[in-house]
């Protein structure tokens, strides 16, 4: 496995550009199965979660081809049910996307339990009871997930889920498109990538309204047909360099973006001394000389990601005083303070809440990337510690941030990728920098 070598202590200066939203791309291609004519989709990220779908619909038939680095056009029309490639479903969290997207296009689907980063139990019942309103038997054995709608095609129906959850409002709303009659998803996630799966759907002829609220109406349609459609920019990739610049003390004019989708991560930042100015062409944000406290708790949005909140957790070291996190979505997402422990910091933490003694100086060490934020975090701390760190497992990272390493040299930071040596010998280098 590759390495990130990273000489830490280099304020970053210079001008990012933001990709497309990893989490609005990984429901959209999916979702593109649903269409029986061309997609082409813009703003596409290259990460390697966007890889494995875009092969996983290949597998079951779609043409999939680049106009350019971030513009793909997917023609799923002679698409067919087929076993698909299960060990890169088991890689990756989105596939449970194919259940919704395989129900709606096929009447059937089969796939792994998804597979993504480990923040301890992540459940997929509330896409299951979606799925089972929709008329559709769904049975998990053997760590597959087996759907059929009952009469071929699924039934609109009303679904209250008992906890926002993004993934499963994104599934409903996938499989209810070709379904018969109206769907009424209530206490639905409002996350940005929900709007922006419910605007692809409609370009392609669907009937969606209420995206971006809590309550969602689907009225299905007989089919999609192809169109256009160019993904948002990556919310959390763009507040990732937000940090790493107000980590560093730096200076960064981060372009592409959407500001309304960084309110919460932008207003955290003020709190700590950083400057952030709204411009139209971008956000810029200059660390102070002195980081200062904070507290924060993650909540579904609008509220605070929980996927920004090992970055905060970083810059929490670094900031003078004692702040306090909450994690308000996953019962374990603090596993990277033991590695940041190794760095120097001193943190406490007592199941969703970890308290952080900062204003100590971080030192590099040889550290692991948890999971793919975590992993960001880490590469935040190394750059900003004395010293040179190394990250091990940075597969994490690659899966969710493109050209992570080559942004951030381009901004001046200091980091040399180590190739395992066996990759190299199977020719499996991904970005060399
Ligand atoms: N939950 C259930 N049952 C369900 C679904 C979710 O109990 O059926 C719980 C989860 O265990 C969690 C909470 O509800 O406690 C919220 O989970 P959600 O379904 O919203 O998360 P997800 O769909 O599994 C997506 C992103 C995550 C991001 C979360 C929250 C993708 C592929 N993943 O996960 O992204 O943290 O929403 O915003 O879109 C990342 O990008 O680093 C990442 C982990």
């Amino acid at each position: 496995m590759e390495q990130y070598i990273i000489r830490g202590g280099t304020r970053l200066y210079g001008e990012v550009e933001i990709s497309g939203a990893k989490n609005a791309a990984v429901a959209i291609i999916p979702a593109a199965l649903l269409v029986q004519g061309v997609c082409r989709i813009e703003n596409i990220p290259q990460i390697s979660d966007t890889d494995t779908l875009l092969t996983i619909l290949a597998e079951l038939g779609a043409k999939v081809s680049y106009v350019s680095k971030s513009t793909i056009e997917i023609d799923c029309t002679h698409a067919s049910y087929q076993d698909a490639p299960y060990d890169l479903m088991r890689k990756i969290r989105a596939s449970y996307y194919l259940i919704g997207s395989m129900l709606g296009r096929f009447g059937s689907a089969k796939t792994t339990m998804p597979g993504g980063c480990n923040f301890g139990v992540r459940p997929i019942d509330q896409h299951i009871k979606g799925m089972r309103a929709l008329g559709a038997e769904v049975d998990v054995r053997g760590g597959f997930v087996y759907a059929e709608a009952r009469d071929g095609r699924l039934h609109g129906a009303r679904i209250y889920l008992d906890k926002v959850s993004v993934g499963a409002t994104m599934n409903i709303m996938i499989a209810a498109v070709l379904a018969e009659g109206r769907t009424v998803i209530e206490n639905a996630a409002r996350e940005p990538h929900i709007v922006d799966l419910a605007n692809f759907l409609n370009s392609m002829g669907a009937d969606v309204r209420g995206a971006g609220t809590d309550t969602i109406k689907i009225n299905g349609v007989e089919s999609l047909h192809g169109g256009s459609y160019s993904i948002i920019p990556d919310q959390i990739e763009a507040g990732t360099y937000m940090v790493a610049a107000a980590a560093t003390g730096g200076e960064v004019l981060i372009t592409n973006i959407i500001p309304k989708h960084l309110e919460g991560i932008s207003a955290k930042l003020r709190e700590t001394g950083t400057s952030v100015e709204e411009y139209v062409e971008g956000i810029l944000v200059k660390g102070p000389s002195e980081l200062r406290r904070i507290n924060l708790k993650t909540m579904p949005y609008p509220g605070f990601p929980t996927d920004m909140q090992p970055q905060f957790g970083v810059l929490t070291c670094l900031a003078k005083g004692t702040s306090v996190i909450t994690e308000g979505i996953y019962d374990n997402r603090f596993k990277y303070v033991n590695e940041l422990r190794k760095m120097g910091a001193e943190i406490q933490v007592d199941g969703r809440v970890a308290v952080f003694e900062g204003g100590r100086r971080l030192t590099g060490a040889l550290v692991h990337a948890c999971d793919l934020r975590a992993g960001a975090a880490m590469v935040i701390a190394g750059m900003a510690a004395s010293g040179e760190t190394q990250i091990e497992d940075v597969n994490y990272i690659e899966r969710g941030y493109e050209r992570f390493v080559e942004k951030l040299n381009a901004l001046g930071a200091d980091i040399r990728v180590r190739y395992d040596e066996e990759d190299m010998r199977q020719g499996r280098l991904l970005s060399s920098f």
